[in-house]
């Protein structure tokens, strides 16, 4: 498969803060790419560098084929692009809003008519088109923000956090939106901080203070980045045990799961041990992307 964002050490610093720090990066034609991290990891700021909106401090880039540095003005033409605080004109209808992205997008005046509609049926907002954006609930609103920043048909589309904010339902939705537009050959690099989301990414690259942790396959990021033998522990008071399970010889790492915790052993036999010092039976569990994510920010 064709690369279509190749980056090269690519580097944002802010004063003397480095957001985003030598990220190297292949994303391929036709993928759905998931970009995971802590809040603050430079998530945000590595993709604002690669819809040219903001200049990197160093470090290169293609995108779609152009040079990152020289060529922004046509990366900036031929992408979507949704930022984590999307803008809707409140006061005009879905419709208008999609007009006017329309406009923007320099989507051709004859087309303009047919697109908005494609937009409409796309984004599930049939019914809705005079509706003005003010009355309109999140789930509808980030549908509408997705019909916009991708009227103009981009075959490369970046959505910030696209999913924040709105119902599990709605998030089901959108996500199933994205799914479609990739099935049609569209590149769709996204962030979340939802687990269920990055399962459905082909690759996750997972970023904390600014740097590349790991970027793979859901799969093989469970295989890889959990080794050991992952147990879950039902101690009735896992917040304060926490630290005393981990202190233990041959625990990797133990971590909060909702009330029960997760214990990475170094071996399986240590299993027994666990149960003696606890008083309870670990149960073996294979890892979740939450697993690989929670190690991943502590490392
Ligand atoms: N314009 C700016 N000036 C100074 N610092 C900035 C600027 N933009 C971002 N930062 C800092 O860079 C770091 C990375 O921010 P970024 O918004 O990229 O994180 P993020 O991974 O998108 O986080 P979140 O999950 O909260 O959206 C943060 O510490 C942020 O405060
Ligand atoms: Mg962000």
């Amino acid at each position: 498969m064709e690369d279509i964002i190749v980056t090269h050490d690519l580097t944002r610093s802010f004063g003397k803060f480095v957001a985003v720090s030598k990220l190297n990066l292949n994303i391929r034609c036709g993928e759905i790419y998931g970009f995971l991290g802590p809040n603050g990891a430079g998530k945000s700021t590595a993709i604002r560098m690669l819809c040219g909106i903001l200049q990197p401090t160093s470090g290169t880039a293609q995108v779609l084929g152009y040079d990152l540095l020289n060529e922004t003005e046509k990366i900036k033409r031929k992408i979507g692009y949704m930022s984590q605080k999307f803008s809707l004109y409140d006061d005009l209808s879905v419709e208008e809003n999609l007009e006017f992205y329309a406009g923007v997008y320099e989507v051709p005046l004859k087309e303009s008519k047919s697109r908005v509609a494609e937009m409409i049926e796309m984004a599930n907002l049939t019914g809705r088109e005079k509706e003005v954006v003010a009355n309109l609930s999140g789930g509808w609103k980030q549908r509408l923000a997705l019909g916009c920043a991708i009227i103009s048909r981009p075959s490369l589309v970046f959505l910030d956090e696209p999913t924040s904010g709105v119902s599990p339902t709605s998030r089901r939705m959108f996500f199933n939106i994205i799914q479609g537009l990739a099935n049609n050959g569209v590149t769709v690099m996204v962030t979340t901080h939802f687990m269920d989301e990055a399962e459905r990414c082909n690759r996750i690259a997972f970023i904390s203070g600014g740097r590349l942790m790991a970027t793979d396959t859901p799969d093989n990021l469970k295989k890889n980045i959990i080794r050991g033998y992952l147990v879950e522990l039902a101690v009735p008071d896992a917040l304060e045990q926490v630290g005393r399970i981990e202190a233990l010889p041959y625990v990797s790492e133990c971590n909060i799961h909702g009330p029960l915790l997760h214990v990475l052993l170094e071996h399986e036999s240590n299993a027994a041990d666990l149960r003696t010092v606890t008083g309870v039976e670990p149960k073996m569990i294979t890892p979740s992307l939450e697993d690989v994510f929670v190690t991943l920010a502590k490392s």
